[in-house]
């Protein structure tokens, strides 16, 4: 048996994880080759996603730990990647906090319920304790056993203002009028839905993390909605709450989109890596961001190019990071649901090969 270190009651870190290059550009230590993973790496641009998708509802998948482990570790080994994610999605946790969620046909994500007003965050149940979501946390464990033993499995969750938009509007949204105006016009009631969100996630987390998730990611994928001074009164606080809570030791990984003007913000709030979309620079960010690992930002759309293309692009990402320990090749975004497979995996094998230290 190889040398373990204790991160989790139920889970122990083997030595084989802890060194895979993945863990490693995560504590920011030198790595023989770049690790690279693909945010929606199990989805709809695959053949075999559809076909299981074909037979359930994307909720059901969800809910049945097989399905859900059988498509994480699928995805993983068929591309070739440093990390696997789990199949899930960051709003699974609406439903214990007492909301109506649906995956709607053509529609994405629908909350029949949305909180609009104060007394709307009051009916709002406190998540005291997670096991309404222990499908996820079945799927952990089964996938931990199925997926190759030095591939670390990444739990994730929504960051508290991306779910509260989805709360607050029902669904997707454009301007997210109704958000803002609930954030602008009751400030006490704005931050009791987002410490509610947040004492939430914080225990959905750490169970992901005792099931046998070896990182997490919060995705913040639409705070780029915000101006800085909004994001330090609305959302740093309660994002802060959240990464301080996960359990010492594990990596966490704080992404979001369009922040170009909150990048610092985003490093206060924390985590060990901040996710950069494509929009800025992969070195100038990083020269902002300072003592911290990043991850990105290929950008998703060229993916529907060719291979060519693709590797030059690869290499002007990795070029930016120009060998410096702790960078995690991703995309700027999740992978569409029209993606060639065989671009996907000549991304990953360009990166690959071109970062071969
Ligand atoms: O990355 C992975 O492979 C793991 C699985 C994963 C899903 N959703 C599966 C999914 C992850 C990490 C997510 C996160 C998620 N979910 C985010 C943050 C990431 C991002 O892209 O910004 C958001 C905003 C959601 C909410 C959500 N879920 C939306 C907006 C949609 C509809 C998308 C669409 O194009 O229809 C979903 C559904 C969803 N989540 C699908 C998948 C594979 C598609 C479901 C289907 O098969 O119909």
């Amino acid at each position: 048996m190889s040398e373990t270190t204790k991160t989790a009651e139920a889970f122990e870190l083997t030595e084989e994880l802890r060194q895979s290059p993945f863990m490693r550009a995560c504590r920011r230590e030198p790595v023989p080759y770049t690790p690279v993973w693909l945010m929606r790496q199990a989805g709809r641009y695959m053949k075999e996603y559809r076909d299981v998708r074909a037979r359930h509802t994307f909720l059901e998948m969800c809910k049945q730990p097989e399905v859900a482990a059988e498509v994480t570790v699928y995805a993983a080994h068929r591309l070739g990647v440093d990390a696997a994610i789990i199949f899930a999605d960051i709003l699974l946790i609406t439903e214990p906090l007492g909301l109506d969620l649906e995956f709607a046909k053509g529609e994405g994500p629908v909350i029949h319920n949305p909180v609009r007003a104060a007394e709307d965050v009051k009916r709002l149940r406190e998540v005291e304790d997670v096991s309404s979501l222990s499908y996820v946390f079945d799927a952990i464990r089964l996938t931990r056993r199925e997926l190759r033993p030095d591939l670390p499995l990444i739990g994730f969750c929504g960051a508290p203002f991306t779910l509260a938009s989805y709360i607050c509007e029902g669904g997707g949204s454009k301007n997210y009028v109704n958000t803002k105006r609930l954030m602008y016009t009751d400030a006490g009631a704005w931050h009791a839905l987002m410490s509610l969100i947040a004492r939430a996630l914080s225990r959905y987390l750490n169970a992901q993390i005792e099931a046998g998730a070896q990182a997490v990611q919060l995705f913040d994928s639409w705070v780029g909605a915000l101006s800085p001074d909004d994001y330090r009164e609305f959302v740093l606080p309660h994002t802060r709450e959240v990464i301080r809570n996960v359990m010492p030791g594990v990596p966490v990984i704080h992404f979001g989109t369009g922040t170009a003007g909150l990048l610092e913000l985003l490093k206060e709030a924390g985590g060990d890596v901040i996710g950069l979309d494509w929009r800025v620079r992969l070195d100038e960010a990083w020269q902002r961001l300072g003592d911290v690992a990043v991850m990105g930002n290929f950008d998703s759309i060229a993916l529907f190019t060719t291979p060519d293309i693709i590797r030059q692009r690869a290499e002007a990402i990795l070029d930016q990071a120009a060998n410096r320990p702790g960078h995690i090749f991703n995309l700027g975004h999740g992978i569409l649901p029209e993606t060639p497979v065989e671009n996907v995996v000549a991304l990953v094998e360009a990166v690959h090969e071109l970062s071969q230290r």
